[in-house]
């Protein structure tokens, strides 16, 4: 069952924690002599400006299906993964930024100019996280490189093809922000099962339909025009949490038991914070230092 963190304070918690991580990560990979025959990499595949992002949140109003409300804990309080990433000591050997807004790019270009130790090896992509990130999965020599992927996106702009493709490498330690209440929920609307645009959202972040059985139950009941079936939600946030960290311990090797549930001033869930690990050797270790950093 996954901790709770309340208010505005989840952001700074979130990239608190990865930032914990990364930097024991990184010490494994410089003193463990096996370890330090890999090349190491952070992705941040959502990255943003690599510094604090303000209240203009371009889409988050224009698309509910995948982005945010304006919700006022997320307005104002985000501050860079990238530039975390960036101050880590010991440091990776390979950044890869990832970020489909031009202006956001553009800024994220100037960390080179920031951390001109690290110009060298910072790689700026810009585009969908999805694609870029599979095919960088893809092309990848696993057997010589290990990889921390962070990804933190506003909804559910995650697909699961993505998640198994990270998976797949059996090299990388994911991270990943699940929109738990900011979006799944939301379209798990409560009477009726979710209209076909949304169930396929859904059908894309959990990599399957079986969703609908585990959140609805049929019934049967008298109408005025004789027997209908009704579906009507029975999932609240555990079983949507239970069904996802199930989802993601169908490809990883390893996944935190401990999520940390994140919730707005309200007290209302928000994200869930996960971790899972796609390596058998360092599968073990990483999940332990994970299940460490996520408690409260
Ligand atoms: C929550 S913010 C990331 C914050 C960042 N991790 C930080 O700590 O500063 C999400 C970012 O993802 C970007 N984004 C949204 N959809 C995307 C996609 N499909 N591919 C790549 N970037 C995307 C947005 O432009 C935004 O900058």
């Amino acid at each position: 069952m996954s901790e709770h963190v309340f208010g505005g304070d989840w952001t700074r918690e979130k990239l608190a924690r990865v930032r914990k991580y990364l930097q024991a990560y990184t010490m494994i990979f410089h003193a463990n002599e096996r370890a330090k025959f890999f090349t190491t990499y952070f992705v941040d595949a959502f990255a943003g400006t690599g510094d604090r992002m303000d209240s203009n949140i371009p889409g988050v109003i224009e698309s509910p299906l995948l982005d945010v409300e304006c919700d006022p804990d997320l307005i104002g309080l985000q501050k860079g993964s990238s530039r975390i990433a960036l101050e880590v000591e010991p440091a990776f050997d390979r950044y890869l930024f990832i970020e489909h807004s031009k202006k956001r790019v553009a800024e994220l270009e100037k960390l080179k100019d920031l951390y001109p130790s690290r110009a060298n090896d910072i790689q700026i992509e810009r585009g969908d996280a999805n694609t870029v990130l599979k095919n960088w999965c893809q092309k990848t020599d696993w057997r010589r490189f290990r990889a921390v992927v962070f990804l933190d996106p506003y909804g559910m702009q995650v697909d699961w093809s993505t998640i198994e493709a990270i998976a797949a490498t059996k090299a990388i330690d994911l991270w990943m922000l699940f929109p738990i209440g900011q979006a799944v929920n939301r379209l798990l609307i409560n009477r009726q099962p979710p209209p076909e645009g949304w169930a396929n959202s859904l059908t894309r972040t959990f990599g399957e339909d079986a969703w609908r059985p585990r959140f609805y139950k049929k019934s049967v009941q008298q109408s005025l025009f004789g027997e209908e079936e009704f579906e009507t939600k029975i999932a609240n946030f555990a079983d949507i949490e239970a069904y996802f960290l199930e989802r993601l311990g169908s490809v990883f090797e390893s996944v935190a038991k401990n999520p940390l549930l994140l919730c707005n001033s309200r007290g209302t869930p928000i994200y869930l914070l996960c971790f899972a690990v796609g390596n058998k050797t360092g599968a073990p270790t990483a999940v332990r230092m994970a299940q460490d950093i996520l408690r409260p």
